[in-house]
């Protein structure tokens, strides 16, 4: 099932995501003639996975090393974190019936990415595959080591999968699963970023595909 007006944007990490998140939400804001910042004023929910509740606090603590969990525990967690996500109070489905657009930040590709290559790849499709998929996949395409260079030029202290080796077999699995759904969801518009434009000619493109979001 294709969640309309519902899009999510994909990428190794340093990619760029959450860089061409915050330029949509401040030309959604200036498109709605409103103040920057005010993300309720405008028709359209920003978020990210893993989220702020519950099982997305336990997941980041995971990802920092804080906590050590068995890596198909990790996998659960993300797709009970979705569900959550989905079809939890103020979520996904509960934004769109509402009639705004939805924007995220990661979504079940990250899972079948990330946890394909570090958990049971099997299991890790069992639990992401009945949930609903987005109207637009935004897939942000980087060579690896450009990718790393950037993590760790940002200055945080790297996550778990912030891994060279481990970037490069995400990478791989990305185009992988995307080939497939290319071929069995014609319904879900992928839309391939080359990471290496600059910011804003990105930020351009993107807007020219999701400025009329959403669309009722
Ligand atoms: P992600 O959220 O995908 O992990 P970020 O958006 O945090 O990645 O970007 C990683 C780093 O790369 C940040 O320091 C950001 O400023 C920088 N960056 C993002 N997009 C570009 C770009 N198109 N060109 C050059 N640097 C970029
Ligand atoms: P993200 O917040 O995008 O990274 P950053 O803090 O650098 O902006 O994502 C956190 C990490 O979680 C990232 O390495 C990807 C990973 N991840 C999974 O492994 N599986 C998932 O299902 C999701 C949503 C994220």
């Amino acid at each position: 099932m294709i969640l309309r007006n519902f899009c999510v944007f994909e990428g190794i990490d340093g990619s760029g995501t959450s860089t061409q998140i915050s330029e949509l939400k401040k030309a959604f804001s200036l498109h709605h003639n409103k103040l920057a910042g005010i993300d309720d004023q405008i028709p359209v929910l920003f978020t990210c996975e893993p989220t702020n509740g519950p099982v997305g606090v336990l997941i980041r603590e995971a990802l920092r090393g804080n906590v050590t969990v068995h890596p198909d525990t990790l996998a659960r967690l993300f797709a009970a974190d979705r569900c959550e996500h989905l079809w939890g109070r103020e979520g996904i489905i509960a934004a769109l019936e509402a009639g705004k657009a939805v924007i995220s930040d990661r979504y079940l590709f990250s899972s079948l990415a990330y946890q394909g290559e570090a958990a049971d790849r099997e299991l890790t499709w069992e639990l992401n595959k009945n949930y609903p998929l987005p109207e637009y996949l935004f897939y942000f395409d980087i060579d690896p080591e450009a990718a790393m260079d950037r993590v760790v030029s940002r200055g945080q202290t790297l996550e778990i999968f912030e891994k060279r080796n481990f970037q490069h077999q995400v990478h791989n699995r990305y185009r992988e699963i995307l080939d497939k759904f290319q071929h069995t969801e014609p319904g879900m518009t992928i839309i391939y970023i080359d990471s290496r434009e600059s910011i804003q000619t990105i930020a351009e493109k993107i807007w020219s595909i999701l400025a009329p979001l959403p669309i009722l």
